[in-house]
């Protein structure tokens, strides 16, 4: 018989039939939400649990799903599952990191671009039948060449952000609690490594790519607004809760702050409905990592790395290597 899993939601049909070749797959191609009861009772006989951000794997649930041996996150982030808790209970976790980096680079300078040329506002004033005639000063945004580009947090993502900054001729800083090594500031189009505060006061479009923890929950409150040049945008790829969504649309309401483009929102996919009556910010539905290629590559990582895992190999994108057996 084979091990069981289950796949909390709906994915590329094609990757389900990949999984059954190892597995007894309980899939969930209606996509439906599970709450936290409904989740342990469908774990009560898996071994497997293959997952995405929207499914919280809280230390309860671990504790309430005594037979699960591997979780598999379909996303890089992995703030949805209680990582110290599955340590704990011996559980490996991972995630799906590196394939998505270009995509979701790609979309942060999509979003930059649309924020600080006011793209979805301008068109939203054209598809209500607002245009009458052209004007010198309608919709006028910021530049983007030659602007100095803030990246708060600069793993592989905040990297491969930089390295697009190039071609814009922009000056690059960037905040990290780690420094990169000389040859990766190179690499990442020459970027120069500044204090919060530095980065904060000196970015004409700030895009944070860290990751959510207790230590950055709220990174970016009334406080730093504060410190942020009236003309400069920011532009928030990572994730809800990095930001404090109600300082954020006091400062884009006070125009504080130019503007915002926001992919992740704090509580989401609910989001604040003060949002909705700004029009100095630019609003997507988590959609950084969404091309057909990198979402399809994510939800083989996920596979593969769940496959490894029950099969008592390493898994290829291991969160907690402390749970295998020493050698
Ligand atoms: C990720 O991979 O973390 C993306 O935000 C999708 O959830």
């Amino acid at each position: 018989m084979k091990p069981k899993i289950l796949m909390t939601r709906a994915v590329f049909p094609d990757v389900i039939t990949y999984l059954a070749e190892h597995f007894e797959v309980e899939s969930n191609q209606e996509d439906r939400i599970f709450d936290d009861a409904e989740l342990v009772r469908r774990m009560h006989d898996k071994v497997g649990l293959y997952c995405n951000t929207s499914q919280r794997v809280s230390a309860d649930i671990i504790a309430a799903c005594p037979s699960m041996r591997v979780i598999a996150n379909m996303a890089v982030g992995y703030n949805n599952i209680d990582l110290a808790a599955a340590t704990r209970a011996g559980i490996p976790v991972t995630n799906t990191p590196d394939v998505l980096n270009e995509t979701t680079a790609d979309f942060a300078w999509a979003l930059l671009m649309a924020t600080a040329r006011r793209v979805t506002e301008a068109e939203h004033w054209l598809r209500a039948g607002k245009w009458e005639k052209w004007t010198y000063d309608g919709f006028l945004g910021a530049d983007v060449h030659g602007a100095t580009l803030g990246i708060l947090g600069m793993g592989r993502i905040g990297q491969a952000i930089a390295r697009r900054a190039k071609g814009f001729a922009m000056r690059v800083i960037y905040h990290n609690r780690t420094r990169l090594a000389p040859h990766e500031e190179q690499g990442a189009n020459d970027a120069q490594w500044v204090s919060k505060e530095a980065l904060l006061a000196q970015a004409d479009h700030l895009v944070l790519v860290l990751p959510y923890s207790a230590a950055t929950h709220h990174a970016i409150g009334a406080a730093e607004l504060a410190r942020m040049k009236p003309s400069a945008t920011l532009i928030n790829i990572a994730r809800g809760g990095i930001v404090d969504d109600v300082a954020l649309i006091a400062a884009l309401r006070a125009q504080q702050l130019a503007a915002a483009g926001l992919d992740v929102f704090e509580n989401e996919p609910a989001l604040h409905a003060d949002f909705l009556t700004l029009s100095n910010v630019v609003l997507t539905p988590h959609i950084g990592s969404a091309s057909a290629p990198t979402r399809r590559a994510m939800a083989y990582c996920a596979a593969d790395n769940l496959i490894a895992g029950l099969q008592g190999k390493m898994p290829p994108n291991l969160l907690n290597p402390e749970v295998l057996p020493r050698k």
